[in-house]
C-alpha cells in the first residue's frame, strides 16, 4: 500500500497550489479540457489557412476491420487497464467466461469504461489519479450463463461492475503504469452510498421506505461520460439509467414523468427489477427519481462519500464540460442524449475561488440551469449557421409555475425535460459530447444521429437539418462577447459526417471534408489538446456495408478547428466503441477507451487468446520519438 499523503490543499485540489492559482489566473475557457489544465497554445502560429492543416503532423489513416488497434506510423499503444482486473495487489485475478463472482467484481475494474479524467498528482509528476466510469455491462461474457441476470447474484454482479473506478497511475521512463495496491484505488458502484444535495434534497419524489428522507441514494450506474473540475473532482454522468428499471406488474401504468424516460415493463436490456424490488416500479417508483443526475467524486480522499449535485437537472447525462464565465463562474456544458432532448448549460451563483479550492467543494449546488433554441438558420446544406438563445430554468419564471406542473424548484430540475418543453427548447438530435476550445472559448457539441428526425415533432432543420440523420453532426457556438455567461449565442455546424461514395451529391455525402479517405459516423466523444487539435470518437455502426461501406471499425479522428480538414488517427477492434479520453499533462501521453469489443462477438481483444473473452480497457497510446501526440 502506498502512504503518501498530500497537505490538505493539495488533497482537495489534486493539483499543487502554483498549478491551481495559475490555472485559476487564466480565465476563460482555456481552463478545464481534456484531463488536463490548460494554457492558451501555439495554436495560432501553428494554424495555416489551407486544408493542409500544420496542427496535425500525422497523415490521414486508412479505415480498418481488423481485431487490433490501429494507428499512424510511429504511435504504439498498449493497455493501461482491462475489465475484471484486480485493484489491489492480491486482489481476485480475473476469470474468463464469467467466472468472476459478484463480491470478485467490486474489487475489480469495472466493465465497459467511457468518459475519464487524469489527476496530477500534487508536487509529484510521475503520479496521478484516473478517475474512469465504467458505463455498463455485457452480459454475454460478464455471466457464465451469458443471459440476461437470472438471479440477485446475477444483478449484484451487474451492478458490482458499473459506476466509477479510480487508480492510481504512475510514469517511470515516459510510461504510465496502473498501481495495483494503491490505497486510492476505489470503486464506486451501484450500490455506494451517495448523498444528494441542491433542490432535489429531501423531496417528497426522492423518498423511499430505504431512505425516508430522500437525502441518501444507493449507487450510481450506466455512468457515460464525465468531467473534470478545476477544484480537482470529477463529475459522473447517469445517462441510461431508466434502462434499469422495470414492473414486475405487467398491468401497471407509467405516468407521464416514467414514459418521458422510456422506462419498460420488461426493462430495456438489465432485468435488474426481476431479483433487486429497489429496481421494480411497481414497488419503488420514486427510485427512479433518484438517478439521471451528475455525481461529483473526490478521488483524492478515497473515503469521501459522493454527491449528487441536482441543481444540474435530471436527464440522461453524457459529459459535463466546464470554463467560466468572464466575471469567475463557473459554467457546465451539458447534452442529453436521447433522441429530440435538450442541450444545457448551468452556471453558478458564486465565482470560483482560485486561492482556497476547498471554498468551491459545494459551488456546484447554488446556480441557474438554462436549456438551448436554436432558430432555423441560414438553411444551407453544406455549412448552416444561425442564432440562439438561452432559456433560464427557474421555478416562478415564465412558464414554470404551478399552474403548468412546476411547484418548485426541486420539480423544475427532477423534471428539467419537461421543464424544457414547457420553454420551447429545440429538440437535438441526441447530444453527446461537448468541449470548450482552448484557443477562442467556443463549444462544440456532437450530435450523434437521429433516426427519429422528421417525425415524431422533431422538425428537420437549424443544426439538426438531415430526416433520419444516419451519420451525424457536429454542432459549434459561440456565446455572445465570447463570454459564458451569455443568454445567446451563434452557431453553425462545424462537420455534417456522412458517406459521399454511398450518397454522392446527396445531403447523407456530408459536409465538403468528407471524402472516402476519412469518413465515419456517430461522432460521440470530444476533447481538446493544448495545442487545439479537436479529437473525436465514434460510437456508431460497423458493418462496413451499405450506408456505412468503407467506414470500417469505429474510430477516433482528429480536426483542426480552424481549417475544418478532419483526419483518422486510430481504429478501434472488432465491435467496440472508442470512448474516454484523457492527456498527460505534458499531452505527450493519451489515454483513450475501447468500450464493449466483440460486443456482438468476433475479438478477443486485447488478450486474443484462443476462446478468449474480450475485455473493454483502457489504452495508453505513445509516440515511438516520445513527441506530443497529434502533433
Ligand atoms: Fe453513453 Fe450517449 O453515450
Ligand atoms: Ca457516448
Ligand atoms: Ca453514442
Amino acid at each position: 500500500m502506498l502512504d503518501e499523503t498530500p497537505t490538505d490543499f493539495e488533497r482537495i485540489t489534486g493539483l499543487s497550489r502554483r498549478r491551481f492559482i495559475g490555472m485559476g489566473a487564466l480565465g476563460g475557457a482555456a481552463l478545464f479540457l481534456g484531463g488536463g489544465l490548460l494554457g492558451r497554445s501555439a495554436l495560432a502560429q501553428a494554424v495555416s489557412n489551407g486544408s493542409d492543416s500544420a496542427l496535425m503532423g500525422f497523415a490521414n489513416l486508412a479505415a480498418s476491420t481488423a481485431d487490433a488497434i490501429t494507428l499512424p506510423p510511429g504511435y504504439v499503444s498498449r493497455v493501461l487497464i482491462s475489465w475484471g482486473q484486480p485493484l489491489a495487489a492480491d486482489g481476485p485475478a480475473f476469470k474468463p467466461k464469467g467466472g468472476n463472482t459478484a463480491a470478485e467484481q467490486l474489487l475489480q475494474f469495472g466493465d465497459n469504461n467511457d468518459g475519464m479524467s487524469f489527476f496530477p498528482w500534487p508536487g509529484d509528476a510521475n503520479r496521478a489519479l484516473m478517475a474512469i466510469n465504467n458505463e455498463y455491462v455485457n452480459y454475454p461474457y460478464l455471466l457464465a450463463h451469458g443471459g440476461l441476470p437470472q438471479s440477485a447474484e446475477d444483478v449484484l454482479k451487474a451492478q458490482s461492475a458499473e459506476g466509477v473506478t479510480v487508480i492510481e497511475v504512475q510514469q517511470k521512463n515516459g510510461q504510465w503504469a496502473f498501481q495495483p495496491g494503491s490505497s486510492y484505488n476505489r470503486r464506486v458502484h451501484g450500490n455506494t452510498p451517495i448523498d444528494v444535495s441542491g433542490p432535489a434534497r429531501g423531496h417528497d419524489a426522492l423518498k423511499t421506505s430505504a431512505d425516508p428522507l430522500g437525502i441518501q441514494v444507493l449507487g450510481t450506474f450506466q455512468n457515460c461520460s464525465s468531467g473534470q473540475t478545476p477544484w480537482g473532482t470529477y463529475l459522473t454522468c447517469e445517462e441510461n439509467f431508466s434502462d434499469c428499471f422495470g414492473s414486475t406488474d405487467a398491468d401497471l401504468t407509467f405516468t407521464p414523468d416514467q414514459k418521458r424516460f422510456s422506462v419498460k415493463h420488461a426493462s430495456a436490456d438489465n432485468d435488474w427489477h426481476k431479483h433487486d424490488a429497489r429496481f421494480d416500479l411497481s414497488k419503488n417508483p420514486n427510485e427512479l427519481n433518484r438517478h439521471g443526475w451528475i455525481v461529483e467524486i473526490d478521488p483524492f480522499d478515497p473515503q469521501s462519500t459522493p454527491i449528487k449535485r441536482t441543481a444540474l437537472g435530471r436527464f440522461k447525462h453524457e459529459n459535463a464540460a466546464l470554463t467560466t464565465t468572464k466575471d469567475g463562474r463557473v459554467v457546465v456544458y451539458m447534452g442529453d442524449d436521447e433522441r429530440g432532448e435538450f442541450i444545457y448549460k448551468f452556471i453558478t451563483r458564486d465565482r470560483l475561488d482560485t486561492v482556497d479550492a476547498k471554498a468551491n467543494r459545494h459551488i456546484l449546488d447554488h446556480g441557474t440551469l438554462y436549456v438551448a433554441r436554436f432558430d432555423d438558420g441560414d438553411g444551407n446544406p453544406d455549412h448552416p449557421k444561425g442564432r440562439g438563445r438561452w432559456i433560464a430554468l427557474v421555478h416562478g419564471s415564465g412558464d414554470l409555475t404551478e399552474t403548468n406542473g412546476f411547484a418548485s424548484q426541486a420539480d423544475v430540475v427532477i423534471r428539467a425535460r419537461q421543464a424544457g418543453t414547457q420553454v420551447g427548447a429545440t429538440r437535438m438530435d441526441r447530444p453527446e459530447w461537448i468541449a470548450v476550445s482552448p484557443e477562442d472559448g467556443q463549444v462544440y457539441c456532437t450530435l450523434t444521429n437521429n433516426t427519429k428526425r422528421g417525425e415524431d415533432g422533431q422538425p428537420v432543420g437549424g443544426p439538426n437539418p438531415r430526416e433520419n440523420n444516419l451519420y451525424g453532426q457536429i454542432l459549434r457556438w459561440r456565446e455572445t462577447g465570447d463570454d459564458a455567461a451569455a443568454s445567446t449565442f451563434e452557431w453553425d455546424l462545424f462537420i455534417v459526417a456522412g458517406n459521399p461514395v454511398a450518397h454522392p451529391g446527396s445531403p447523407n455525402a456530408g459536409s465538403h471534408q468528407i471524402d472516402a479517405n476519412n469518413m465515419f459516423n456517430s461522432p460521440d466523444g470530444l476533447g481538446f489538446d493544448n495545442g487545439g487539435r479537436l479529437w473525436v470518437l465514434t460510437d456508431g455502426k460497423y458493418s462496413n456495408k451499405g450506408d456505412y461501406a468503407g467506414m470500417g471499425n469505429n474510430q477516433m479522428l482528429c480536426a483542426d478547428p480552424k481549417t475544418g480538414e478532419i483526419r483518422r488517427f486510430m481504429v478501434g477492434p472488432v465491435g467496440c466503441e472508442v470512448t474516454g479520453l484523457a492527456f498527460s499533462p505534458d499531452y505527450r501521453t493519451m489515454f483513450v477507451g475501447i468500450q464493449h469489443p466483440g460486443e456482438e462477438g468476433g475479438s478477443t481483444f486485447p488478450d486474443h487468446q484462443r476462446d478468449g473473452t474480450p475485455r473493454s480497457s483502457v489504452m495508453v497510446i505513445t509516440r515511438e520519438d516520445g513527441g506530443v501526440i497529434g502533433a
